[in-house]
């Protein structure tokens, strides 16, 4: 279905002219609507949301099969809170937090997680990752869908990706501000054999598997639907354990 058809499946009649004309326009069609579909569920964003992605569902699916009935989970730069809301609303025993530093994309997650019914298990902060912001909480996953893009290939976006924020996807000079921090920073919080697990751009695969070894952790990359890198799962062990 193409995003004009999802706007018809939300406007009738002159509203959805009006929207039609709104997305000729350039802008997306998820914020014309003010929700969007992620891992089946329903999640309300606006322009200072990223919009959630199906490749994000990758991700999602490895922290379902990696975090404990009962863990604990971060999640950093939540956004709306796709990655944390949909994990907990399939693991009823688990608990998380998440992070961002958009106080309006908070107040979405926030949002979010009572439509989705965990709000009692996962908690919120407007916070900088770029700091220490767990102090000494220990999680069993922290997962991140952090801004990935290298600053001067911003200018390259699509232009309806470029109506997203510029804080959701600038990930500095190289791309790996955010990983590289969150890895050297927070593997503190992990438990005993806990994981990080991180949404990558399809050609970070060899610069995070460098970000791992550097502070010590193994690396698996797993792929996307479309055959790109995308999910990458670090575990700090023996190196001879398989992971
Ligand atoms: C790529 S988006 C991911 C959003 C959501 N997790 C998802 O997968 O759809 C990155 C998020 O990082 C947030 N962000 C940017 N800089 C940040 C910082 N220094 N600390 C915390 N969050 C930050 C942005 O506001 C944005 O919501």
């Amino acid at each position: 279905m193409n995003d004009i058809d999802i706007l018809g499946l939300y406007f009738k009649g002159k509203e959805l002219e009006n929207a039609i004309k709104e997305y000729e326009n350039g802008r997306p069609a998820a914020y014309i609507i003010g929700e969007w579909e992620f891992f089946g569920d329903r999640y309300f964003i606006d322009e200072s949301c990223l919009i959630p992605r199906c490749d994000t569902e990758r991700v999602v699916e490895t922290v379902l099969k990696h975090l404990p009935e009962n863990g604990r989970l971060a999640d950093l730069c939540t956004g709306s809170g796709c990655i944390a809301i949909s994990v907990l609303k399939r693991k009823p025993l688990a608990s998380g937090k998440g992070i961002d530093i958009s106080s309006s994309a908070i107040e979405h997650a926030r949002k979010n997680a009572v439509i989705n019914g965990v709000e009692n298990r996962l908690d919120f902060s407007v916070d900088d990752v770029l700091d220490d912001c767990l102090e000494n909480e220990i999680f069993d996953v922290i997962v991140s869908n952090p801004p990935y893009i290298p600053t001067k290939d911003l200018e390259k976006l699509d232009e309806y990706v470029k109506k997203e924020p510029t804080s959701a996807l600038d990930g500095g000079d190289d791309g790996m501000v955010f990983y590289d921090h969150i890895v050297s920073e927070y593997g503190k919080n992990l438990r005993e054999n806990g994981l990080f697990i991180f949404e990558i751009g399809y050609d970070q695969e060899e610069k995070i598997r460098i970000t791992a070894e550097k502070n010590g952790f193994d690396c698996t990359v797993t792929k996307d639907y479309s055959g790109n890198p995308r999910v990458a799962l670090l575990k700090k062990t023996n190196k001879s354990e398989e992971i």
